[in-house]
């Protein structure tokens, strides 16, 4: 079960972080990959290990936030692969600020790393998929777009993600006909350039033990599994579907 062999796989913001982690469980599932983000030597550097793994690697440096890189990556995927298989939209970025001392600038900036991003890459890449009746649509919310939370301001990521969540919903409604499924992750707390910088801290440390169940924060790779198993041909009746992967901090 599970096997991804022959399967194109997209993932975005695959330079660093869960995006590069999932990266590599595909390849080990047997899946071709598209990897983009902005920084290519990244991308390369990433490419070259995991060719030497038996997979085909894309790497295509592109920004989420601008759509018409996001086409220009999409018709390179259906140029080299000539299909699209599964898509993961893992890329995201955010500037924290709570609603209060928030600048325009940063809930701009936000949304459009967030969420804007989310739809244009869905977009692109969803139009391929159709013509081939078959897609795997993955979206990389957050748990904090399930709930709030009273140790980080961050209302514009909750907003985003939160909007991702409902996205995803619109869309595995929308695209069943075409046989393509969306379905979304919401991780928890994992460190990764984009968190490490708080999750160190002895006081969010204290935090998380407090309020995430399973007391600890998520281990590489940790999110892997739920990611392959939503982008395999046995998860054919599984679309609309948010999942939280959080050691139960939406538990409780
Ligand atoms: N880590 C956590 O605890 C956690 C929890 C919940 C949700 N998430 C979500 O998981 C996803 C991955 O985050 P991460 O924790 O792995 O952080 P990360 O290590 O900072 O990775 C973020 C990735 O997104 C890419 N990216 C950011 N802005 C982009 C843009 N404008 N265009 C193209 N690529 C862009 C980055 O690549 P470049 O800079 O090279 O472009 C990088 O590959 C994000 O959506 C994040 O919100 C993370």
């Amino acid at each position: 079960m599970f096997n991804l062999k022959n399967r194109v796989v997209v993932i975005s913001g695959a330079s660093s972080g869960l995006g590069a982690q999932m990266a590599r469980g595909f390849a080990v599932q047997g899946a071709d990959l598209v990897i983009t983000a902005r920084r290519i030597e990244r991308l390369n550097a990433l490419a070259e290990e995991l060719r030497a793994t038996g997979v085909k690697v894309l790497p295509v440096q592109c920004d989420v936030t601008d759509p018409v890189q996001v086409d220009a990556a999409a018709a390179a995927a259906e140029k080299e692969f000539g299909k699209v298989d599964v898509l993961v939209n893992c890329a995201g970025s955010a500037k924290n600020a709570g609603v209060l001392e928030m600048t325009n600038e940063e809930w701009d900036f936000t949304m459009s790393a967030d969420l804007d991003s989310v739809f244009y890459v869905t977009r692109a890449f969803a139009k391929i998929m159709k013509k081939n009746n078959y897609g795997r649509i993955i979206n990389i919310a957050s748990m904090y777009g399930l709930v709030g939370n009273p140790a980080i301001d961050t209302v514009a990521y909750h907003a985003s993600k939160g909007g991702v969540v409902n996205f995803t919903r619109a869309v595995a409604a929308e695209l069943a006909k075409f046989n393509i499924t969306c379905n979304c992750i919401c991780p928890g707390y994992f460190a990764t350039e984009l968190t490490e910088d708080v999750l160190k801290t002895d006081e969010f440390t204290a935090y998380m033990k407090a309020t995430v169940p399973l007391g600890r924060y998520g281990k590489t790779g940790e999110l892997n599994a739920g990611a392959i198993f939503l982008a395999s041909d046995e998860a054919s009746y599984v679309t609309g579907v948010i999942l939280p992967i959080d050691g139960g901090y939406t538990a409780i």
